[in-house]
């Protein structure tokens, strides 16, 4: 079977990756030509564990291809996997250009029957405008050649992509058409050798079920964070709390950590755009408006802890920063907490030392410049040099090696022995005993 990946971001690198690693001939198309060259020779555009090897290896057995030129990949190919970004538009809605774009390049160079899947997150509905758009380029060149499309979301998590792609809790395929859900089943049958994880249903159930996984995850956090802040107020340790709710089967631990708020390219932007599809109904989320509102209001907590602490103006105070990609195991910044952070910080005229094991490219690359140049903000090489002559530690992301640091080092180096911890890591009391002054999320003032 040869497959075409179209976006060779997060998704489109781990699917190709994924399925050439199970034996399919896969090629992957961007029209970013330096990423495609970076990936002919190996060089990754993301920080992504596990992902390396497989691209190498695949790549030079020859199951893996890049290339910029669709047409030159669908010279042999029946089934494409549209796998490009869906950033929100001004008012919040999934902006459809490069799916659409896509489309329409398919249409203008399909030869034979073909399966059109949309991988990338789309709202309901789209799958329809995927085929009217395909449809009409075959119109336009007066050919009849039959096609299916089916929605195929995806919900691998970055630091993790690999592992959740081989080993998913389900895979979901919404297809109308028998031959297409046979293809797709024939194409996951590996991934699903212990146990049928495939769910077929109809294409805007499967284009709903994705937004709906997205924002169900999203409430648990941003309700979690609800209660945390309470917790805050009453003196009450909200990580006792999480323990014990989560030991109730039907809720569950994960996604209940409070923290200072969820970031990434997906939750913010999903959770918005079923806001707008359901304004679109003239139907008010009620649920779904105060998750967001909640997460806005979840990335100042630190700075509003902070100012509570030293003061609104922040002048002549030098902070350590723990942790920029918005989460742990990637190098992606995009909508990350510590970018509201260093934003309030820098404006209330502090100067930041940060210190992240991987997002420091990426954060010398989206940060601005001006932050930089004029010493507001240094990223250092060191987790601990960081924290020299700060007067606090701000921990944003719970990367491995801040979990169980040497905080007898720290309180050497630092200013004033002051951590304000965004993702509860530290034990209150440990902390306290060994002189720190100690605030977390949810675990009182
Ligand atoms: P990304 O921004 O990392 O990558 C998208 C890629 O598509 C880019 O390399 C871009 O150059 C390329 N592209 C754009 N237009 C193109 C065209 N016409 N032809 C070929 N390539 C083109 O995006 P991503 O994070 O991989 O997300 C892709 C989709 O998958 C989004 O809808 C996202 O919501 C969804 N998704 C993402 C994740 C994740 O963890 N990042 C997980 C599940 C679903
Ligand atoms: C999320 C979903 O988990 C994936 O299933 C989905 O495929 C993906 O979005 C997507 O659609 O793109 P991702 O954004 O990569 O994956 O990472 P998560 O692990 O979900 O974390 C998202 C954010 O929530 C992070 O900022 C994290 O710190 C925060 N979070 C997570 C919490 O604050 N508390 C938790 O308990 C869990």
């Amino acid at each position: 079977m040869n497959i075409t990946v179209i976006g060779t971001g997060y998704v489109g690198l781990v699917t190709g990756a994924c399925f050439a690693e199970m034996g399919s001939n896969v090629t992957c198309v961007d029209v970013d030509a330096a990423k495609i060259e970076g990936l002919k020779q190996g060089i990754l555009p993301i920080y992504e564990p596990g992902l390396e090897p497989i691209v190498v290896n695949n790549y030079k057995e020859g199951r893996l291809r890049f290339t910029t030129s669709l047409p030159e990949a669908m010279a042999d190919s029946n089934l494409y996997f549209i796998a490009v970004g869906t950033p929100p538009g001004e008012d919040g809605s999934a902006d459809l250009q490069y799916v659409l774009a896509v489309a329409r390049e398919i249409g203008q160079h399909l030869k034979a029957y073909s399966i059109i899947v949309d991988k990338s997150t789309v709202p309901v509905g789209t799958a329809e405008k995927v085929q009217a758009a395909i449809q009409r380029e075959l119109d336009a060149r007066g050919v009849h050649i039959p096609f299916d499309v089916v929605s195929n979301p995806e919900f691998l998590k970055e630091g993790a992509a690999v592992e959740d792609f081989m080993r998913p809790d389900r895979i979901i395929v919404g297809a109308e058409a028998e031959r297409a859900r046979e293809v797709m089943r024939n194409l996951y049958a590996p991934f699903n050798r212990n146990r049928e994880r495939t769910l077929f249903m109809g294409v805007r159930e499967a284009e709903m079920t994705k937004y709906a996984a997205n924002a169900m995850l999203a409430t648990k956090i941003s309700f979690m964070n609800e209660i945390a802040n309470l917790c805050d107020l009453m003196g009450v340790d909200v990580e006792s709390v999480r323990e014990g709710i989560g030991s109730d089967a039907r809720i569950g631990y994960s996604f209940i950590y409070p923290g200072c708020g969820y970031g990434g390219s997906c939750f913010p932007k999903d959770v918005k755009a079923l806001i707008r599809t359901a304004a679109e109904h003239g139907f008010d989320t009620q649920v779904l408006n105060a998750v967001e509102a909640r997460n806005n209001q979840q990335k100042t907590v630190l700075f509003d802890k902070i100012t509570r602490h030293f003061g609104a103006d922040l002048s002549g105070l030098h902070f350590g920063v723990w942790g920029l990609a918005f989460k742990p195991g990637t190098d992606d910044m995009r909508e990350a907490s510590s970018v509201v952070l260093l934003e309030a910080l820098i404006a209330a005229g502090a100067t930041v030392k940060a210190y992240d094991p991987v997002a420091r490219e990426a954060a010398r690359a989206t940060l601005p410049a001006d932050w930089f140049a004029s010493g507001r903000l240094v990223l250092t090489e060191h987790q601990y040099d960081a924290l020299k002559d700060v007067d606090a530690m701000v921990l944003v992301t719970e990367w491995k090696p801040f979990r169980h640091p040497d905080f007898e080092a720290m309180k050497r180096l630092m200013k004033q022995p002051v951590i304000f911890d965004g993702r509860n890591q530290y034990d209150p009391k440990q902390l306290q005993a060994l002189g720190f002054r100690y605030a977390g999320i949810g675990r009182g003032e």
